[in-house]
Formats: C-alpha cells, sequence, structure tokens
C-alpha cells in the first residue's frame, strides 16, 4: 500500500512541473516513482533539465530519457523534489537513509523551492524516531564518533551511533564518506543539534534538512494532501 501512496505523491509533484524548469531530482524508492512520472510527461514534451543528487538517481533518469546535467554547469535550480524519511509540522526533515544526503542538500540549497513527496507513515510530530544520518569523513572516525556522543551527552540526547554497514564492510557515500545512525528516538531541538553537529571538523553533513522544504505531498488513504510549513 505504502508503495501505491508513495506513488500518488510523487505524481502529484511531477504535476507541478512545467517546461523551462531546472530540476532536482531527488534519491530514494518515492524519488524513484518521481522519476518514473516525470519520464512520462518528458516523453508527452515537457522540456525539463535535472540535476539528480545521487548516481543511482543520475542511472534511472537517464535510462527513462531525461535530459540531466550537474551543479557545476547549472548551480541554481527552480525545484527540488524528493521524499524523506520523516517530516514534522514544520516540513523539518529527516533525510539520509538511503545515504544520499550530503547531495540532497547541496541540491536542494540550491533551488529556490523543495517539495517533499511521501506517504503519510513519514510524517511525525516530533523528528528523531528515525535514526538521524550523520556522514563522516573516513578519516578520524573514531575521533568523530566520540566527539559526536559528547555532543549528544551535552544535549541529554540518547548516546547510540551506528556506522552503517558495520566496520568489516562500512557503507560508503557517493563522496567517498561514511554514515553513522544516531537513535535519538525524539529530538526536541533541530536546529540546535543540526548547528552543533556540522561545527564538529569530521562532520561532512546530517540528515536534518530544517526550513528547506517549502511544500509537501503525502499521500495516506483519504487521498493526496498539500502540507505548508506551519
Ligand atoms: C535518500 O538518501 C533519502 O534521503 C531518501 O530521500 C529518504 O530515505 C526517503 O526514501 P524512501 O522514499 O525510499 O522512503
Amino acid at each position: 500500500m505504502s508503495d501505491q501512496f508513495k506513488k500518488e505523491a510523487a505524481e502529484r509533484a511531477a504535476d507541478d512541473v512545467s517546461s523551462g524548469m531546472r530540476l532536482g531530482i531527488g534519491t530514494g524508492s518515492t524519488a524513484e516513482f518521481f522519476v518514473h512520472a516525470l519520464a512520462n510527461r518528458v516523453k508527452d514534451g515537457l522540456d525539463v533539465i535535472g540535476v539528480p543528487t545521487s548516481e543511482r538517481t543520475r542511472e534511472l533518469a537517464s535510462e527513462l530519457g531525461i535530459r540531466l546535467t550537474t551543479l557545476d554547469e547549472l548551480p541554481k535550480l527552480d525545484l527540488t523534489v524528493d521524499g524523506a524519511d520523516e517530516l514534522d509540522p514544520s516540513l523539518a526533515l529527516i533525510k539520509g537513509g538511503g545515504g544520499a544526503l550530503l547531495r540532497e542538500k547541496i541540491v536542494a540549497c540550491a533551488s529556490e523551492r523543495m517539495i517533499v513527496i511521501a506517504d503519510g507513515s513519514k510524517e511525525v510530530a516530533t523528528l528523531g524516531r528515525f535514526p538521524l544520518p550523520i556522514e563522516v569523513n573516513p578519516f578520524g572516525l573514531e575521533a568523530t564518533r566520540l566527539a559526536i556522543l559528547d555532543l549528544l551527552s551535552e544535549l541529554s540526547l540518547p548516546q547510540k551511533l551506528v556506522l552503517r554497514g558495520g566496520a568489516e564492510a562500512p557503507f560508503v557515500t557517493d563522496g567517498g564518506h561514511y554514515i553513522l545512525d544516531a537513535h535519538l528516538e525524539a529530538i526536541a531541538d533541530v536546529k540546535t543539534l543540526g548547528s552543533r553537529l556540522v561545527a564538529i571538523p569530521g562532520v561532512v553533513e546530517h540528515g536534518l534538512f530544517i526550513e528547506i522544504a517549502t511544500k509537501a505531498y503525502v499521500a495516506g488513504a483519504d487521498g493526496v494532501k498539500t502540507v505548508l510549513p506551519i
């Protein structure tokens, strides 16, 4: 069922795209439905150019005939459409379940608008049930891990960090970094956590997207609803 909801949200976002737009194209299973819906519109004559947020999305979009470029060629975008792991009523997000958070954030922040597409299970009152992905440089991993743990303790948050993929075969992002997933349960102050995390030298980026999304399409049994940040 959730696949059907993801598809409905993605199709609604594809309807918002018009010819001439410069698009950021997200990553993940919901974003893949968007890529398919966009490709159908391109076949019908829609003229857009896209910047993918991952190698995975690049391959799919290019196979489906969507014209692509890089953010270096096109550093200002009109709209990014992407999924999320969690969204709260202010449209703060947790992203990075698929590991593409760094490129996703760079692309979204280069866009005038960002539409989030999600099924209703992603809506939460408070972010944090989904483990927060923290992208880190492999150099000095243990020192960075300890610095993050100190910060979590200072902020009275649970100190559980899990190296994605495990020590034997860590997951490596498109940028060549590792991910530490922080199991926080509930993040009372997302802004403080976000700004303190990026101040740790080994932290490359984190999956909190704050004041970036401008609209969300959330699909459920009652159809697709539009959510604007409160
Ligand atoms: C990818 O890194 C993520 O940020 C995805 O956007 C997020 O994990 C949502 O993915 P699904 O659409 O597959 O749930």
